[in-house]
């Protein structure tokens, strides 16, 4: 059998990715989205967003002429025998419901080119049902009907480290409803196979629900350490000796038990909202309820870091100026969405205070999102004269910054540490006054 031919409908940060990785790895590829310019953009070898390593595999991917991208389904109809959806479900305005307009409007376009056997593998998070639901729709649409399989395939990717997480997952999960589905899908994976990721085969709906399933859980990881940060701050007890010792038992682990500002991205806040609000359509809301508390904790620390800038600035935020290190939801990333960094800041802003922001790679977008806060070009510019400098996203950029130098531009040596990422002891012995949520 030759090697299947890929299409990647979606180009955003799972798509791209996906699409680049499996040129990489020897695959025809044919990129799909309806947005031109990012078409025209990765066709011109220059990837949309931040995301270390992938723009050199784009170049590569390219020159090997194994991989290009289009508009046009019709192609992708004519290309494919194994087609990836890997568009966006964001989460729907007004609800906590996922958006699933554009995995359908995907599926819908594509459909109507498919006369022959080819199998479409759903990539994006989507609630538990979709899939079957999906089936139908794509047989009905497509003139080789029955033909048609449809499999569930969820990505784990972390954006800053979605090429090592595509090309060496954790693990594959293949959602299939025949043996000619898992064949293919082996296939496609089969370089990423050999290198020793296990696969696990599951129906439809087990597939879908991993992806949620795993996200809640890390989300809970989150907020569990944070509640326990809550429980240190009325004791006077230190969260961030609790983690350490409580990442020794291996049984719990040190992993995703940074306590601090809390979660935020395109994935962990919108997928427990979605998962608990499909539990609740079908009528077993109670059994992830906890998921509710897991959000309430985690939108806390957003307003807690708020109260502890305002308690440095002397009990008022009116008139403070304050130096926001950080916008993006995370280091190595230039993604906003749902950054708790920049809800902070706007808090602080709306409290009355004089925010002045700065970011090493999320600066364009978080202009563009909150055109009306003030930005810097750099640590120091933003931390010039200010009142309390206050850490939201911990670039390695920002943890080393010597605390001295820091101190000889700012108006006042008081730091709120919202990452738990600066070393106390070295701010305190260059005069600061040093805070963190959760330590004494
Ligand atoms: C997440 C999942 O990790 C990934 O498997 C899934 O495919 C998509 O969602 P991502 O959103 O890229 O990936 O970011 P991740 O590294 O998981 O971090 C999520 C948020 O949790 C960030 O805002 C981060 O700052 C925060 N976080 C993470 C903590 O507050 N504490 C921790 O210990 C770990």
């Amino acid at each position: 059998m030759s090697a299947p031919k890929i299409t990647v409908i979606g180009t955003g940060y799972l798509g791209a990715t996906h699409a680049i990785c499996m040129a990489v790895l020897g695959f025809d590829v044919l990129g799909v989205d309806v947005a031109q310019d990012k078409v025209d953009r990765l066709n011109a070898g220059q990837v949309p967003f931040f995301e270390p390593g992938l723009p050199e595999l784009l170049v590569k991917a390219l020159e090997s002429g194994k991989l290009r991208f289009t508009t046009d389904y019709a192609e992708a109809g004519a290309f494919g025998d194994v087609h990836f959806v890997c568009v966006g479900t964001p989460q729907l305005a007004g609800s906590n419901a996922a958006d699933l307009r554009y995995v359908e409007s995907a599926v819908t376009a594509l459909a109507p080119h498919l006369d022959r056997r080819v199998l479409v593998v759903g990539k994006s998070t989507v609630p538990v049902g979709t899939a079957a639901r999906l089936t139908g729709l794509l047989r009905a649409l497509a003139p080789a009907g029955e033909q048609v399989e449809l499999a569930w395939n969820p990505e784990f990717l972390r954006e800053g480290f979605a090429v090592e997480d595509t090309l060496r997952p954790d693990r594959l999960v293949f959602g299939v409803e025949s043996q000619w589905a898992q064949d293919q899908l082996h296939t496609v994976f089969a370089p990423i196979i050999e290198q020793g990721s296990p696969v696990v085969i599951t129906d439809l709906s087990t597939a879908e629900l991993v992806k949620v399933a795993a996200n809640s859980f890390l989300a809970t990881k989150i907020s569990y350490i944070n509640a326990m940060a809550e429980v240190c701050e009325a004791t006077g007890a230190d969260v961030h000796q609790l983690a350490e010792a409580l990442s020794y038992d291996s049984r719990i682990g040190g992993r995703f038990l940074r306590p601090g500002l809390g979660f935020g991205g395109g994935c962990l806040p919108k997928d427990i909202r979605a998962f608990a609000h499909r539990a609740e359509e079908l009528g077993i809301g109670q059994a992830v309820a906890f998921l509710h508390e897991v959000d309430a904790i985690n939108r806390r620390r957003r307003s807690r870091t708020v109260d502890l800038v305002r308690e440095l600035a002397g009990g008022s935020l009116r008139g403070a100026r304050i130096a926001a290190l950080g916008a993006a939801f995370k280091p190595n990333s230039d993604d906003i969405r749902d950054a708790p960094a920049l809800d902070v800041a706007r808090m602080l802003q709306e409290s009355g205070a004089k925010v002045r922001v700065y970011d090493p790679e999320a600066l364009e977008n978080a202009r563009r999102a909150y055109p009306n806060l003030e930005y810097a070009h750099s640590t120091l510019d933003a931390a010039r004269d200010a009142d309390v400098v206050v850490l939201l996203t911990e670039w390695t950029e920002f943890r080393e910054i010597d605390p001295a130098a820091l101190g000889d531009v700012v108006a006042q040596r008081k730091v709120v540490d919202g990452r738990h990422a600066l070393d106390p002891v070295a701010y305190r012995a260059a005069g600061w006054e040093y805070r963190a949520l959760g330590r004494p």
